[in-house]
């Protein structure tokens, strides 16, 4: 048996984010500790992150939404550490791991430029998923939006409406964009 030191979160534990398991897993003695050390910066504190970004959002959207791609995004995050201004790109991360990544955007659908400003790219790595990450990351960019004094935040998505709800966003309007279904969201301070 080897003791494999490898950290990662609590799968399904119910005091997650404070705890510490011990689990033992086909002869791996793994320590596992939960997201306690988690911590959200705006990716000015973490250029290094910027290519890791870049890769989460082509992957996920880059198919979809034009002009997502890898030389695209990384320009628009670089300057981003210059201009103090919106859009804003936020970074979740545990120690040297970087986690996942949600945005502001001045607006996220084209078709409705009325519509400012906007919850965007929110994205969890796949190996930290359904383990809180993703709600504190929204919630992280929705104090910020607070602070900002901004009254109002859209966002759109085609499946995770549930997860939204669950951090009180509601419903605004059906819509078709890039060929799909969506729903708007919205969260009013
Ligand atoms: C959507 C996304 C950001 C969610 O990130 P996440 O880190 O998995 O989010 P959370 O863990 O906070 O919540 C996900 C689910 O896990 C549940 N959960 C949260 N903490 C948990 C825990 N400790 N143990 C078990 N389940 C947990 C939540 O209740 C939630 O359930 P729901 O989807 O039924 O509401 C992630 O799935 C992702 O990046 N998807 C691909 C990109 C994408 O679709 N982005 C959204 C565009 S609108």
């Amino acid at each position: 048996m080897t003791l494999n030191p490898k950290m990662t979160f609590c799968k399904k534990c119910p005091v997650a984010r404070f705890c510490i398991t011990i689990s033992l897993q086909s002869g791996v003695f793994a320590v596992i500790i939960s997201g306690k050390n988690m911590k959200i910066s705006h990716i000015s504190k973490h250029p290094n992150a910027i290519p890791i970004i870049a890769n989460w959002i082509v992957d996920e959207w880059g198919d979809t939404a034009p002009g997502v791609n890898f030389k695209n995004i990384t320009t628009s995050l670089k300057r981003e550490i210059i201009e103090n201004k919106i859009p804003k790109t936020f970074i979740a991360f545990e120690k040297d791991r970087y986690l996942g990544t949600a945005s502001i955007f001045e607006n996220d659908m084209s078709t409705r430029p009325e519509l400012t400003p906007w919850l965007a790219a929110v994205y969890v790595d796949s190996k930290y998923r359904n383990k809180g990450v993703g709600s504190e990351l929204v919630k992280f960019v929705m104090n910020e939006a607070k602070s900002l004094d901004l009254k109002k935040l859209y966002l759109w998505t085609a499946n995770k409406m549930n997860f939204y709800q669950n951090l009180d966003w509601k419903f605004f309007e059906r819509t078709n964009f890039l060929n799909k279904d969506v729903t708007i969201m919205i969260y009013e301070f």
